[in-house]
């Protein structure tokens, strides 16, 4: 449906800017005389002047008064000083740990405590800006920290204007890499003999800003040991609701040279993270870099973890009331070592998987296999399952690496590597934040089909033959990258042919949609990022001539709503943060501004538009970015961004869609798919239900034929040329999704325009996503 004009609110007219609260602009101007006021004056000439003369100075002291409060205010609240909250943890070497450190209401702990803020205190004094700002320090916790060592988790909290914020952090930081550097004792701070501590390994963070919000009324630690199990569990469950604007932690310990293990029988919370959700540390105190997890809304994967020493910490915070029935948890404890990962695999087939599969994985942890296979045999490796980290850093942070090459993030399917020889190194790493569910593979030896020993003929790295002529010709003729490996040719200049895939290392893949197909075919793995798309977990076997969807068939379907007046168009899930839709659908109207990002709500993980479900998200919409070559007339560049106000939480019924790359072929013929709450017949009214359709993707000539030569190379014509099947109004903006064979759904194209509805001959015409590619990237970043 075309976004009615009807019924909708007139934008309201510019108003005067917002004053601060206090100060009445339309007080203030009272006291000069309007031309009104002077007409009505009756008394004599001298009274009038007089008059004017009393007004006039009247104005001019009240103008004074406001400059003065405005700029008075102005500096005030420049200067205001706020409190930021530091927490951290570090070693103290030297130092036996006593039992009676587990107890805060101990001497031994009030004594060690008082030792630690001293020292501290001295600490910040090395700094001038510290030094000068420093409020208090209060130690929360010890922990053992082996090795005739006890582990400190402090927080300190400083005074300062909130334009120096930024310098304090930096301060703060300095320290933490002076006196923190393991093993180095550079910057370490000795004290009068007195008070020495022998103090090493220092961090210091500003903590999570939602922990510290002046709403929270009830802050609360527990302190568990874990040794004999038990469950730890959000008050009042399972019978009631969790309490709002709370803070709660659960500080777990185990015995020394044991880990903590916590599984989550049930965790559900609000959706929205910014106001409830449960973190997990690695630490006992909530140092932001020891983070390894962050749930809320009812989370999907392990949630089992187990921490890389002998503590963690679980976090509530709660905000606003809602009813959300909130977490359980089991406690308990494995012992460290052996820890069951690495090591030598022989023999000609196996399996290994990352530590505590499919669980996930503990944080800070280096595993290493080394295979090896009978002589003269290569080892292929397959992933059968791949969950680690995200592939946003380069595989900086929580990676696996075979021989030397580095995959990180989500692999849908299996993905294989195959070694050069009979030897294969696979190396497993998790850094100290965020976990994931890590990795499960299997290998097997193979024999390489041997290359005729021709002087033509090139033998790749994993033994495939092909001819010598395609070596270093810009394309990867071996599939791992050995044809082009030390070529002269600089890469950047690359330009790939229309139909070839362009490798992030400027490398042509000569394969039809390469893209997240799970197999690498660039060498530099980009062929395989950004792939945490287009699976459909609900897969079965409007829409004019469709049938209503599995719910949850669509996870990337998004109902646009104008305010006040319900369904207006469609969109797709491209992030947690942006959907891609049609221009034509914010455009304005005589009555309404359909541009204003503030007319729209988009509704997420819906299925019957008349009720919202437990999955159903709805969010405004903050900001548009309409294609501006948009064309009223011809309908071409049909294509606009919206950005969401805040992340959506991504899970089975709320999905991205691929975004094919811009060598991504959609041929003639193949098999299409529409879906929507658009009318179900030409100048019918939209639905209730979503529905979908087959339809199949036309030919671009016979499609002008059919429709006056108006379809442009931004289009993409799909339909049923006998008729009955198409999209129609109400659809507009929604996905045209095409499935690859790897079963991934694929963004063809943008519901945009058509003649009439399913009309016979009468195709409907798409925006070509394909074309636009670049153009999201540059809007979005997606
Ligand atoms: N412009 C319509 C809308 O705003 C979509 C039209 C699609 N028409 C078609 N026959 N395929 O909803």
């Amino acid at each position: 449906m075309d976004p009615v004009e009807g019924g909708q609110r007139v934008p309201s007219r510019q108003r005067p800017p917002t004053l601060p609260q206090g100060l009445d602009l339309d007080a203030t101007v009272q006291f000069l005389p309007t031309p009104e006021a002077k007409k009505m004056e009756k008394s004599p000439a001298h009274c009038k002047k007089l008059w004017i003369g009393v007004g006039l100075v009247a104005a001019a002291a009240a103008l004074s008064l406001l400059t003065g409060l405005l700029v008075w205010r102005l500096h005030r609240h420049r200067n205001e000083a706020v409190t930021r909250v530091y927490v951290g943890s570090m070693a103290i070497a030297n130092q036996p740990f006593l039992p009676a450190y587990k107890d805060p209401a101990s001497g031994a702990f009030a004594k060690m405590a008082s030792l630690v803020s001293q020292q501290l205190k001295e600490m910040y004094n090395t700094n001038p800006m510290l030094g000068k700002h420093f409020r208090n320090s209060s130690v929360d916790a010890f922990s053992n920290g082996g090795d005739d060592s006890v582990m400190t988790y402090y927080h300190s909290e400083f005074d300062i204007a909130a334009p120096q914020q930024a310098s304090l952090d930096a301060a703060i930081q300095s320290l933490q890499t002076a006196a923190g550097s393991k093993r180095s004792r550079q910057g370490r701070v000795q004290l009068a003999p007195q008070h020495a501590l022998d103090v090493d390994a220092v961090i210091a963070q500003a903590i999570d800003p939602r922990m510290t919000s002046s709403s929270l009324l009830i802050k609360k630690s527990f302190d568990v040991h874990v040794r004999e199990g038990g469950v730890i569990q959000s008050p009042g469950f399972p019978d009631s609701s969790y309490p709002s604007d709370i803070y709660l932690q659960w500080r777990l310990r185990a015995d020394a040279a044991y880990r903590v293990r916590l599984d989550f029988q049930t965790l559900s919370l609000e959706d929205d993270c910014r106001r409830d959700f449960v973190k997990i540390y690695d630490s006992l105190a909530p140092i932001e870099d020891a983070a390894i997890a962050e749930h809320c809304g009812s989370p999907q994967g392990s949630l089992s973890f187990v921490s890389s020493g002998n503590v963690m910490l679980v976090t509530l915070v709660t905000n606003g009331a809602k009813n959300f029935p909130g977490f359980i948890a089991n406690l308990s404890q494995i012992s460290l070592p052996p820890l069951d990962c690495g090591g030598p695999l022989s023999g000609d087939v196996g399996i290994f998987a990352s530590p505590f599969f499919p669980s996930n994985y503990p944080p800070r942890t280096s595993c290493v296999w080394n295979i090896q296979v009978s002589k003269g045999k290569l080892v292929k490796v397959k992933f059968q399952k791949f969950y680690v980290g995200n592939d946003s850093n380069d595989c900086s942070r929580d990676y696996v690496e075979v021989d030397s090459r580095r995959l990180c993030g989500a692999k849908v399917g299996s993905t294989a590597v195959t070694s050069s020889s009979n030897l294969m190194t696979v190396k497993f790493n998790s850094d100290w934040s965020y976990v994931d569910q890590g990795f499960f593979a299997t290998y097997e030896a193979f024999i390489p089909s041997d290359c005729p020993s021709a002087p033509n003929i090139f033998r790749c790295r994993n033994a495939r033959c092909i001819s010598r002529a395609m070596v270093c010709d810009g394309k990867d003729d071996c599939a791992d990258g050995s044809d082009e490996f030390k070529c002269e040719k600089s890469v950047a200049m690359t330009t790939c042919p229309d139909s070839s895939f362009r490798c992030r290392n400027g490398r042509c893949v000569d394969k039809v949609n390469p893209e997240c197909d799970g197999e690498y075919d660039c060498e530099d793995a980009s062929d395989e990022e950004s792939c945490q798309c287009g699976s459909q977990p609900y897969r079965s076997s409007r829409i004019v001539g469709g049938e209503a969807a599995q719910e949850g068939e669509c996870p990337w379907q998004v109902s646009l709503r104008v305010a006040g007046q319900g369904h207006a168009c469609g969109a797709s899930v491209l992030s947690s943060r942006w959907l891609l839709t049609a221009a034509h659908c914010v455009q304005d109207k005589t009555l309404v501004s359909h541009s204003r990002p503030d007319q729209w709500e988009a509704f997420l993980g819906q299925h019957d538009l008349s009720r919202t479900s437990e999955w159903t998200v709805r969010r405004k919409v903050t900001r548009i970015v309409a294609h501006r070559d948009f064309d009223q007339l011809t309908f071409d560049n049909d294509v606009a961004l919206m950005e969401l106000e805040s992340d959506v939480p991504l899970n089975q019924h709320i999905w991205p869609i691929c975004l094919p790359s811009p060598a991504h072929g959609f041929p003639d013929g193949q098999e299409a798919w529409i879906t929507g709450w658009g009318a179900t017949r030409e100048g019918g009214a939209a639905v209730n239900i979503m529905q979908k359709a087959k339809v199949h993707i036309i030919n671009s000539a016979v499609c002008n034929n059919a429709m006056n030569n108006e379809v442009t190379d931004g289009m993409l014509c799909a339909g049923v040329l006998k008729g009955g099947v198409d999209a129609c109004q109400g659809d507009s903006g929604g996905p045209l999704s095409v499935i690859s064979p790897s079963g991934r759904v694929f963004l063809a194209g943008v519901v945009s325009w058509g003649n009439g509805c399913a009309r016979r001959n009468k195709p409907g015409i798409y925006t070509r996503v394909t074309r636009y590619r670049s153009w999201i990237k540059e809007h979005s970043g997606v």
